[in-house]
């Protein structure tokens, strides 16, 4: 994935700016949960401010008048203002938390409707790891931005502020003293930014790596097992692991160092106050109260700078990740529907392929002027070795893919002047790798249509020999299915995928046959379900087994990309051509 089309720390800062407008976009609808959160943040910072100068006045006031109805009610507000600082601070950290876990649920759920409108060719060149990276990850780090980060480094910069200004206030010459060595510490922090913003970068760049190299590991563990890859994948995983190691030791080296090099400039401020501000204290210059208050001012003075530097890694991998997420929002499909759709409402004549040219990516073409047409109600057959295109074909009709070069007319009308929505309607789309979602039987034959009875859903099964095998099921249509269909065998997903195309009752059938061998009784169940499915019905099938195809009105030979026959199972094979030669290989076999 491309985030790294910015070098440079000034380029880097007015990108965040950017970036941090196109986010407060998403604040808007919680503003005022975020200005009241944000006010008490103010709040508390001043309350903070407080406790020192309550200290002073108790030193140089009450102590020194000896007081001491005057101290109990120092120490009552002492404590009043720590109680009012508690309560504050929780009524803050809930608004905060409210609004940022909003924020990350509406993000989440734009990105995912995005994802649901990008098509194939998007996802052909991402890891599903590292989309859900995007989606989990980065938007968690989005959510401790808005949480942690860019709000409590305002509280941050609020008390820093006010601390000076109380220094300044109390005993200016003290404060400039103290504030010598601000530069020191401004440096320091400078450099700590700048390296750490960098391993950052390239912390989230690894886990999205080790991420997608789970995903995919995970998800395909049989095979792993089956070829015995274990040792190799370790392999290569403990080198991604290393990489990930690596630069977050990178990151907790610049740590390690900076905070106790703050920790020293603490120490070498304490050092110049007691050493200046206890001699101008000899001198009578300086009041005790203030000396010790200026000591607890200064401790609470760096404590913020350090947090500073902690808030600002959490800014920086939220920056990266704001880009990541706002990337991914900003990538179009690759299809653009139509400025003005037709509308159609009935495929009603004919498919046309003209002269297509398609190649994926931009590389080399897999189908070369492509032509050929299906009227309504005919069965076409797309016949060929692996590879030869078929797939890439039945791709291109449902829009998921667009021609380079020719066009693919429907009833009259350029496929990309029609509405994708309105025309997959018309369609079902029995793909090559039978897809079951988690949930059970029924709802993946029906897909969430609930208008589609469950008789007839039974109906539909039953045509195309699911029926039985479903209710030999302990739960029979309500059995739950694993992810992907894990509990079924491969001939069972294959039929209910058939049940599903049948009781959308499409006006087009769209079949590619998948290859996954089954037991020859599964088999002529399929053959069975396939040829009522077709019956009547347009439809454009592949079928590897051309006994299916032998009454298709007509047969189209592929090879390489490219059409090599075309014309009905008799005229193919009084051709003696491809066909006729495939057909000579089945029939022995
Ligand atoms: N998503 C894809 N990205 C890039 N190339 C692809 C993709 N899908 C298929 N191809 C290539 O396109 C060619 C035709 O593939 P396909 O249409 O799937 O063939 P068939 O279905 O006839 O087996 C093959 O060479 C294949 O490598
Ligand atoms: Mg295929």
């Amino acid at each position: 994935m491309r985030y790294h089309h910015f070098e440079g720390q000034e380029a880097g800062q007015v990108y965040d700016w950017q970036l941090i407008k196109r986010l407060s976009k998403y604040l808007s609808p919680y503003k005022y949960y975020f200005i009241s959160a944000l006010a008490l943040l103010f709040l508390t910072s001043s309350l903070g401010l407080v406790g020192p100068y309550l200290t002073k006045v108790a030193i140089d006031t009450y102590i020194q008048q000896q007081d001491t109805s005057g101290l109990d009610l120092i120490a009552l507000l002492f404590l009043g203002v720590m109680l009012l600082e508690f309560v504050v601070r929780y009524a803050q950290i809930q608004l905060m938390q409210y609004t940022g876990q909003r924020v990350m649920q509406d993000l989440r759920a734009e990105l995912f409707s995005h994802l649901q409108h990008m098509t194939p060719e998007f996802f052909d060149k991402r890891p599903v790891g590292g989309i859900m990276s995007r989606l989990i990850g980065d938007i968690e780090v989005l959510n401790e931005m808005v949480t942690s980060g860019v709000v409590s480094m305002l509280g941050d910069l609020f008390m820093l502020l006010g601390i000076m200004g109380a220094l300044l206030w109390m005993d200016h010459e003290l404060a400039l003293v103290v504030f010598s060595v601000l530069p020191l510490i401004f440096y320091a922090a400078q450099v700590f930014r700048k390296r750490v913003r960098e391993s950052f970068r390239q912390i989230r760049a690894r886990m999205a790596k080790i991420n997608a190299f789970l995903q995919e590991n995970l998800g395909g563990m049989t095979i792993v097992q089956a070829f015995c890859r274990q040792q190799k994948n370790l392999e290569q995983f403990k080198q991604i692991n290393g990489d990930y190691l690596d630069s977050y030791l990178k990151t907790v080296f610049y740590y390690a160092l900076f905070f106790p090099a703050i920790e020293i400039m603490t120490a070498l401020a304490m050092a110049l106050i007691i050493w200046y501000g206890g001699g101008q204290v000899l001198q009578g210059a300086l009041t005790f109260g203030v000396l010790i208050a200026f000591i607890e001012y200064t401790q609470r003075f760096f404590r913020p700078i350090n947090d500073l530097s902690e808030k600002y890694n959490i800014l920086q991998s939220a920056m990266a990740a704001a880009e990541r997420v706002l990337n991914m929002l900003d990538t179009k499909p690759s299809i653009s529907p139509p400025v003005k759709a037709e509308n159609l409402e009935q495929f009603s004549k004919q498919i046309e392929f003209k002269h297509v040219c398609f190649a994926y990516n931009g590389a080399a073409y897999v189908l070369e002027d492509i032509s050929f047409s299906v009227s309504k109600g005919e069965s076409v057959a797309l016949v060929g070795l692996t590879g030869a295109g078929k797939t890439s074909i039945i791709s291109l009709l449902a829009h998921f893919y667009e021609p380079g070069q020719g066009q693919i007319v429907i009833d009259g009308y350029d496929i990309r002047k029609l509405d994708q929505q309105q025309w997959r309607s018309k369609i079902s789309l029995v793909s090559q790798e039978p897809f079951l979602f988690s949930g059970d039987i029924l709802s993946n034959i029906r897909l969430g249509r609930e208008d589609i009875s469950v008789a007839s859903v039974m109906q539909a099964a039953r045509e195309v020999n699911a029926h039985q095998f479903i209710t030999q099921l302990p739960q029979g249509y309500y059995e739950p299915i694993r992810e992907r269909g894990a509990n079924l065998s491969a001939g069972q997903r294959q039929l209910i995928t058939f049940a599903r195309a049948l009781v959308f009752d499409p006006q087009l059938l769209i079949l590619d046959e998948a290859t996954s061998s089954v037991d020859s009784q599964t088999e002529t169940l399929i053959q069975d379900a396939l040829e009522k499915l077709l019956r009547g019905r347009t439809s454009i099938v592949i079928a590897h087994r051309l006994s299916t195809i032998q009454r298709a009105n007509k047969i189209i030979v592929l090879d390489k990309g490219k059409i090599m026959e075309q014309g009905s199972h008799q005229e193919l094979l009084s051709n003696q051509g491809i066909y006729y030669w495939l057909h000579q290989l089945q029939f022995k076999a």
